[in-house]
């Protein structure tokens, strides 16, 4: 099984879904650590009620991006991880560390990618008018949500919704591509040819 440190900033709910498909032994990755970048992180407690080690690396303690990372990758070699996945995350990380970690670290981002890159992607899906909106996985590079896609799940867009009730529908989704998702990087069915994923047969598009 790869060992898996995940991320987060807050809430954690990916975190959970991704902590509940681990629990069966035949998932291909464990999750050895739980890492937030902010100490009253909601998801911390959330880990640890689930048994698991969590820890807190509060950036606002380091003078710089590379000094916080430092510490970091420090915690990742002492739980000795093979792949890190962002999951609500909302640092950005430097292009060195990014680079250190490349095809070995993932992220989730509530958006059907390259469509709406960055914060608010619910409001800005219903003021574009899209009928269909999603979630993305991807590995991680220097460029914000940039990056080679693994896997997308679409949910359509309904008359009427507001962004809140658009992202819970997104959110729904990403629980279910995520630990897909990870299942498949951890068993190596996503290599990054060039700049893309090679796409497996049997694909991971999902509509929930
Ligand atoms: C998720 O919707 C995730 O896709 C998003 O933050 C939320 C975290 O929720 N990530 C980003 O916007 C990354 N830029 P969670 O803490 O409950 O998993």
């Amino acid at each position: 099984r790869k060992r898996v440190a995940i991320l987060i900033s807050g809430r954690g709910s990916n975190m959970a879904a991704l902590i509940e498909a681990a629990k069966d032994p035949s998932y291909p990755a464990e999750i050895v650590a739980v890492i937030s970048n902010r100490p009253g992180a909601p998801g911390l407690t959330r880990a640890r009620e689930a048994g698991l080690v969590a820890e807190a690396i509060d950036h606002k303690a380091f003078a710089s991006r590379s000094d916080f990372e430092a510490a970091l990758e420090a915690r990742l070699e002492a739980h000795v991880v093979d792949l890190v996945v962002l999951a609500g995350f909302m640092r950005l990380m430097t292009a060195a560390f990014v680079e250190s970690w490349a095809g070995r670290m993932i992220n989730i981002h509530p958006a059907l990618l390259p469509a709406f890159p960055g914060l608010a992607t619910h409001e800005r899906a219903l003021e574009a008018g899209v009928r269909l909106h999603g979630c993305t996985v991807h590995y991680v590079t220097p460029g914000m949500d940039e990056g080679p896609i693994i896997a997308q799940a679409a949910v359509p867009v309904l008359a009427g919704d507001t962004a809140a009730e658009l992202g819970a529908r997104v959110l729904r989704a990403e629980h279910k591509l995520y630990p897909a998702a990870l299942a498949r990087v951890a068993r190596g069915e996503a290599p990054i040819v060039g700049e893309r994923v090679e796409i497996a047969s049997g694909d991971l598009l999902m509509n929930p």
